[in-house]
């Protein structure tokens, strides 16, 4: 069979983005407003300080005014709190973002359930989730950003998940739980994998759509797949090898090589789902804008 055609990821995110730049120039003209994304970092992780910095230049770019708030390892959640609290007050910000994870002495859910709802950037409250979860009640005011990038993916790729066989690896509350929950929505048959799961194997081999978010190098190996399925990979993992400059290369959590040749649409790593979590934010964040706005 012919090898598998990449989703570019990297092309359908400025796409998004160069959608949401419009609207932005439209809502300043209409309204005289300027969307406001509030970035808060916690602690000196290097990956959570690069892409909170590719989250700030990208909302720079699309005209977003934009709030940094760093804070040490050693904020202490009181305090944390309290920046919290002065972004919901603050009438310029329409989205708040926490950037995770957090150090450990900190509690998340306390944290995400501080930020005001109608300023949940990330989509990660417990209204919000559940509004997710629920059928037939009021949407969600915001779509947890990677697993909204897994979908607008499949959109603009052609690919209809209704009534599809579809296998999640993962169940965390950033893209696992939640992807899940979106797929269920379009009418997707959603099987969610997690470490307790039998026979993980079986179970992918009959997905027509894998997401796999489980965050281990490589795991999914091609001749897991069902010939012509829809790889989505959201794994970003590290991985020696001595011929690059910083000795690792990144590879998501199938490994790629084998999976192009089974799968008919499959997304790389990097350049697939990474740059679609940041689109879905500015997203988000105009959403939000426009709610207040009313
Ligand atoms: N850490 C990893 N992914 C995310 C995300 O989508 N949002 C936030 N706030 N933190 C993250």
């Amino acid at each position: 069979r012919p090898k598998a055609k990449r989703i570019d990821g990297k092309k359908i995110a400025e796409d998004v983005r160069g959608e949401v730049k419009e609207m932005v120039s439209e809502l300043k003209s209409s309204h005289g407003v300027v969307p406001g994304l509030a970035v808060i970092l916690v602690g000196s992780r290097k990956d959570s300080q690069s892409y909170v910095r590719n989250k700030k230049k990208a909302a720079a770019e699309v005209g977003f005014h934009s709030i940094d708030v760093d804070l040490p390892d050693t904020v202490t959640q009181e305090a944390l709190l309290l920046e919290v609290k002065k972004l919901n007050e603050d009438p310029s910000v329409h989205a708040i973002l926490v950037q995770l994870p957090l150090p450990s002495h900190i509690d998340e859910a306390t944290v995400l359930e501080s930020i005001a709802v109608e300023k949940d950037a990330d989509g990660f409250s417990a209204l919000n989730i559940g509004n997710l979860c629920l059928k037939g009640g009021s949407p969600p005011m915001a779509v947890p950003c990677t697993p909204a990038g897994c979908i607008e993916l499949l959109q603009r790729s052609g690919v209809d998940v209704s009534g599809k066989d579809t296998v999640v690896l993962g169940r965390s509350n950033i893209v696992g739980m939640p992807v899940a929950a979106l797929l269920q929505s379009m009418n997707a048959t959603v099987t969610v994998c997690h470490s307790r799961t039998k026979d993980v194997e079986a179970k992918i081999r009959q997905a027509d759509i894998l997401i796999a978010a489980l965050g281990k190098a490589e795991y999914v190996r091609g001749s897991w797949l069902k010939p012509g399925c829809v790889v989505i990979d959201v794994g970003i993992n590290a991985k020696d090898d001595a011929t690059k400059k910083l000795g690792y290369r990144l590879v998501g959590d199938v490994h790629f090589e084998e999976a192009e040749q089974v799968a008919s649409l499959i997304t790389p790593v990097p350049g697939g789902v990474g740059p679609m979590t940041i689109a879905m934010l500015l997203r988000n964040t105009l959403q939000l804008c426009r709610l207040s706005i009313g």
